[in-house]
């Protein structure tokens, strides 16, 4: 396990972080995926109603439905695994209980339970799952960065069919799929960030 001792600053992490599409076939320990997910579950989200889930794919039956469903994209047969990160808000918002902190007074943990309710109670399946979507998003910085900083490299992959995904993981209709992490040691480079300066998307009011 990489340990923190040797982890990468975050800025380090960003800095040197670059989607890789070719990689080692060096399985990834679990320890270390548990560790990077552990740290991607540290990521702030709404309400602290935490949606995201992950699925961990080494198998090569599975890898192979997951090819198929993102295009054939390289990285995917290439990593040694492929991280599915799904949001499930109709399970968070069900179980609003287990997210809001049991030290609080009854009185007050009633009350953050009743303003979750209510902000889910006239929205529709589709935004709720919209809602979630954002929240897993923060995840996915969050594990982009653990991973780089633990010594892995990674792709983070929009192109894939979100249908054929859930499908092959039998997951339920009603999750979406933010993105799919193919993790593992990269063995290419990768191309140099090529960012806008600051001052395009900053301003100073
Ligand atoms: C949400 C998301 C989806 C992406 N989808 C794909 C994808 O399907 N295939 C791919 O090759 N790269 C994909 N990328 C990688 C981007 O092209 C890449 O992050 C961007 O060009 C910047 O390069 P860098 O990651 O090397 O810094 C995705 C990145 C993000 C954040």
């Amino acid at each position: 396990v990489v340990t923190a001792a040797h982890a990468l600053s975050v800025a380090d992490a960003a800095a040197r972080r670059r989607s890789i599409r070719q990689y080692s076939a060096e399985p990834v320990p679990r320890a270390d995926l548990e560790e990077i997910l552990r740290v991607a579950t540290l990521a702030p989200s709404a309400f602290n109603l935490q949606p995201w889930r992950f699925a961990i794919v080494e198998s090569l039956e599975l890898k192979a439905a997951l090819s198929a469903a993102a295009n054939h994209q390289k990285q995917v047969a290439s990593a040694p695994a492929v991280i599915v990160l799904y949001t499930d808000t109709a399970d968070a918002v069900a179980r609003a209980e287990d997210v809001v902190r049991p030290d609080l007074p009854a009185e007050r943990r009633a009350r953050a339970l009743a303003s979750i309710a209510k902000h889910f109670a006239n929205r529709s399946a589709e935004e709720r799952e919209a809602w979630g979507y954002a929240q897993g998003y923060i995840a996915l910085g969050y594990l982009l960065l653990a991973a780089e900083s633990l010594g892995y490299q990674t792709s983070p992959m929009l192109g894939f069919d979100a249908e054929a995904v859930t499908r092959a993981l039998q997951l339920p209709a009603h999750v979406r799929v933010p993105a799919l992490v193919a993790i593992g040691r990269g063995v290419e480079e990768g191309v140099p960030h090529h960012r806008h300066r600051l001052a395009r998307v900053a301003r100073f009011t």
